[in-house]
């Protein structure tokens, strides 16, 4: 029988996996038991504290349901999510590094807020009809390399103009669409001008956000998933250059290629020829996908 001391738990875990036979997963767990090993001798953890978060994780598990991810939420406001989205991204950066071409457009997180099967809609529908201020989107999908890619699938999501997703408040979809890119990869749809919003902080995540001292905002912004035949997904937003909390992301998501004038239009003939009884936004981006073989 052996015994373990406080300096022997760390390698007596790792020792275990001996007969693991998948490599990644082995070599994931060690450094997560190490990491975590540390954690709790740097803090000089108590049981108390330890059964305290056990029944944070806890709490969070039993906030989950169909609508609501308090988990994503949790790893988004710890910084996780875009952490691992920005090693993403220097990983194919890294890859394309050489190559010729344009650097592809940046990613950001996903959220909690997707809800696939969205409603699949002609170029140029209006998805925000008196839901915000209205703002018309439109711009181009190419490869890296400035060739238009047509048929790209772009989803958009985003809140109303008080900031709500369409999940918070029922199970009506509202505010999102699914569009296909015409011939010359362009896309074109009305929405709304998105307003910045709090993170949903009435769960644990909210407490430990308060208990942290910090306020659970996002700048306004409009979610994109594009999604091309022998392309890498993107999954990104447009930010709006005078929103709020540009600086202080409650979820670390904001990229400066990301953040874009949303310039305001007095009543009269829009961009697609539309006729607008008050004023209106326009918000112009184009979006650059990396072939899959890249
Ligand atoms: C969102 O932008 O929808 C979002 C992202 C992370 C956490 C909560 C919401
Ligand atoms: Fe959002």
């Amino acid at each position: 029988m052996a015994q373990l001391e406080v300096t022997d738990f760390t390698q007596a875990v790792i020792d275990r996996m001996a007969e693991c036979q998948d490599p990644r997963f082995k070599q994931v767990m060690t450094a997560l038991v190490k990491h975590a090993h540390a954690f709790a001798r740097e803090v000089d953890l108590t049981p108390d504290e330890w059964m305290a978060a056990i029944q944070f994780l806890t709490a969070a598990g039993q906030k989950c349901d169909e609508k609501r991810q308090e988990f994503i939420l949790l790893s988004d406001t710890l910084g996780m999510s875009m952490l691992v989205v920005a090693m993403e991204q220097e990983r194919g950066a890294r890859a394309l590094k050489d190559k010729p071409g344009e650097a592809p457009t940046e990613a950001t997180v996903q959220g909690p807020f997707f809800w696939p099967g969205a409603p699949k809609l002609e170029l140029g529908a209006d998805i925000g009809e008196g839901q915000g201020e209205p703002a018309y989107y439109f711009g181009r999908v190419t490869d890296t390399f400035g060739k238009p890619l047509a048929n790209c699938e772009v989803d958009v999501w985003s809140g109303d103009g008080d900031g709500f997703y369409d999940m918070q408040k029922g199970d009506q979809m509202s505010l999102r669409a699914q569009f296909r890119t015409d011939q010359d990869g362009n896309y074109r749809f009305w929405s709304i001008k998105p307003a910045f919003y709090p993170v949903p902080d009435d769960g644990p995540v909210g407490g430990m956000l308060r208990r942290m001292g910090r306020h659970p905002n996002r700048p306004g912004h409009m979610h994109m998933m594009l999604n091309a035949a022998g392309h890498e997904r993107l999954v990104t937003h447009i930010f709006v250059k005078d929103s709020p909390y540009l600086d202080s992301d409650a979820v670390f998501g904001v990229r400066n290629s990301l953040v874009i004038d949303f310039p305001k239009h007095a009543p009269g003939k829009a961009p697609d020829g539309r006729n607008m009884a008050k004023p209106y936004y326009t918000a112009k981006y184009d979006f650059r996908l990396v072939p899959t073989a890249a």
